[in-house]
């Protein structure tokens, strides 16, 4: 810990002798878990990424700009999700209310088929949308990143990038999280690699080693001078282009130059008073926390008890049926239709839920999508910004897999998404973590594939409350509503409702998840005997979030499921 409390603060005292209005002395900078600021706070994944972002915040830079700065920055110190190389989605609110949300989800090369992950039998071939060079959809996070920050920010990009460059260059120590995971994924990284890669060394990786990526520092100095085009032509592009005919894949150089992020009307909805900012499809997310929450409203007992088994066995049978209806209806959005407000209204959840039993598990195989008029990884990443002034983003970024198909484009350092997998590579089937997708989901060209990203933002009459978001897969979804439930009605701070035990259903397979952490075997006892499934898992999600509470201050709830950690001042 104290390492990095030492790796931040060297960089905050970089960037504030940069600055001759202010000093270091100026500020009494935190960092932490639980932490509470008045003046602005970033947390997210990896200490140095938060660092870096509360180093613009205090050069004067606002949320939007330090949300750049810790999306850049947690491309370098936390390969396993932050990038350049995948896609994302943000929710932002200004200080005057306006909000908005930018979907920079990969896509579909164009030369994409519906049918290219299965073999002449129609069988799926195994790790084609895993683990090959055409698990690759096209980038986003470069175009969403610059697009957010040309609209937002107010800091020139050079200052912005700029920290990011140096981490690069000089390297930064790995935690001790990050040393195991390195070391586990080292076979992936030497099969899939034809040239050396920057996540393999002689020896085994030990928690403090310096990791240097050069190539990176170069990639990003070409994001710096050029912007969109630093990545999305010329020799970057070329770099990408070149990766892809080393094997299967199939990005070329229309499609990075065709690729724009997309603002999209956000997904809102009221819960006892507090109005829920979140994304819209391609993302699965938005929807379907406001339909567990719409459930929630009408349905949660007057006295909810944390982890009682009538509130659990409750939410249980609500996620069962919503995620049946996310893998039937939801796809993006510029290819299918999809029917949001129907999907979200009162008395169509109250009808999904009138063959609820109290006493009773339903059967996943009896349920199928409501009728009305698909599976990620768990290595996803979220951050969650807010300024003085109250500006906030929750931005939530991804290569899908842990450092996605382990593929990095040579040259240009940076690794590969796997993203395709979240399309239905055979509608009706499982993907690698068993989500069903369907047809609305299916590849087809330019296409952006199903995402359960859940970055929200939370409003108390009328002003700014909370802004979230989690990793894991298809288990974001019930990472993000659980931790709104904790704080709205189970009366948590910020932090005990980000590292509180949680529990999954996703309809099929039907299973509950339960984390390891949960401690309460006579819950565990009353769910069985009501013949739920359970399974252990070692975590679900992990959500770095930030609220306002008296006085206008920030309360941080940095996940202590991981190296997360909260910096503000
Ligand atoms: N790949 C994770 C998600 O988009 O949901």
């Amino acid at each position: 810990m104290r390492r990095y409390f030492f790796c931040v603060n060297a960089i905050l005292l970089l960037l504030v002798l940069t600055v001759s209005s202010c000093t270091y002395e100026d500020y009494e900078i935190k960092q932490g878990r639980g932490i509470v600021c008045s003046n602005g706070m970033v947390v997210s994944a990896h200490p140095e990424a938060s660092g870096i972002g509360t180093g613009i915040l205090i050069e004067g830079g606002n949320a939007f700009d330090a949300a750049a700065a810790t999306a850049f920055a947690l491309a370098v110190s936390y390969p396993t999700a932050g990038n350049i190389g995948g896609g994302g989605l943000m929710v932002i609110r200004d200080s005057d209310g306006r909000y908005a949300t930018l979907d920079c989800r990969e896509k579909a090369p164009d030369s994409a088929m519906n049918d290219m992950y299965l073999d002449e039998e129609d069988n799926i071939i195994k790790g084609m949308s895993t683990s090959t060079l055409a698990a690759s959809g096209v980038p986003g996070s470069v175009a969403g990143i610059l697009e957010m920050h040309s609209e937002y920010g107010s800091l020139p990009l050079k200052k912005i990038i700029q920290p990011s460059i140096d981490l690069a260059r000089e390297g930064f120590p790995v935690t001790s999280r990050q040393a195991k995971s390195l070391n586990s994924v080292r076979k992936r990284f030497i099969n899939r690699n034809d040239h050396p890669v920057p996540f393999v060394k002689d020896n085994l990786w030990a928690e403090g080693d310096t990791l240097i990526q050069a190539d990176l520092a170069r990639t990003l100095e070409r994001i710096r001078d050029n912007g969109t085009e630093g990545f999305y032509s010329g020799s970057t592009a070329d770099m990408i282009v070149k990766e892809m005919k080393k094997g299967n894949g199939l990005i070329n150089h229309n499609d990075l130059e065709n690729y724009s992020a997309v603002w999209r009307e956000p997904v809102t909805g009221m819960y006892s008073g507090y109005k829920i900012i979140s994304i819209p499809p391609p993302s699965s997310g938005g929807v379907a926390v406001m339909q567990l929450l719409g459930i929630m409203e009408d349905m949660l007992n007057e006295q909810p008890v944390f982890h009682s088994s009538e509130d659990v066995h409750l939410m249980i049978e609500a996620e069962r049926r919503i995620y049946a209806d996310r893998s039937f209806y939801l796809g993006d959005p510029d290819f299918v239709e999809i029917p949001v407000n129907e999907l979200v209204n009162k008395d169509y959840l109250i009808d999904r839920m009138s063959d609820f039993d109290t006493l009773k598990t339903s059967s996943s195989a009896n349920i199928s999508h409501g009728l009305i008029v698909a599976p990620e990884s768990e290595e996803t990443t979220h951050f969650s910004v807010i300024d003085k002034d109250h500006n906030a983003i929750a931005f939530t970024t991804t290569l899908n897999s842990s450092y996605g198909n382990c593929i990095v484009v040579e040259g240009a350092g940076f690794l590969l998404n796997n993203e395709m997998d979240d399309f239905s590579s055979k509608p009706g089937y499982p993907n690698i973590y068993g989500l069903i997708g369907g047809e609305a989901n299916s590849v087809q060209p330019g296409k952006r594939m199903l995402s359960s990203m859940t970055p929200a933002i939370v409003e108390k009459d009328n002003n700014l409350y909370m802004v979230l978001g989690s990793p894991g897969g298809s288990t974001i979804i019930t990472s993000v509503f659980q931790t709104l439930l904790n704080v709205l009605e189970y009366q948590m701070n910020m932090q005990q409702a980000v590292d509180a035990p949680r529990f999954h259903h996703q309809w099929m397979p039907d299973l509950v998840y339960f984390e390891k952490l949960e401690a309460d075997s006579v819950l565990i006892r009353k769910l069985e005997n009501m013949g739920h499934n359970i399974q252990w898992r070692s975590s679900i999600g992990r959500v770095d979030a930030i609220r306002i509470i008296k006085g206008g201050k920030m309360e941080a709830g940095a996940d202590s499921r991981g190296d997360d950690m909260a910096c503000g001042y």
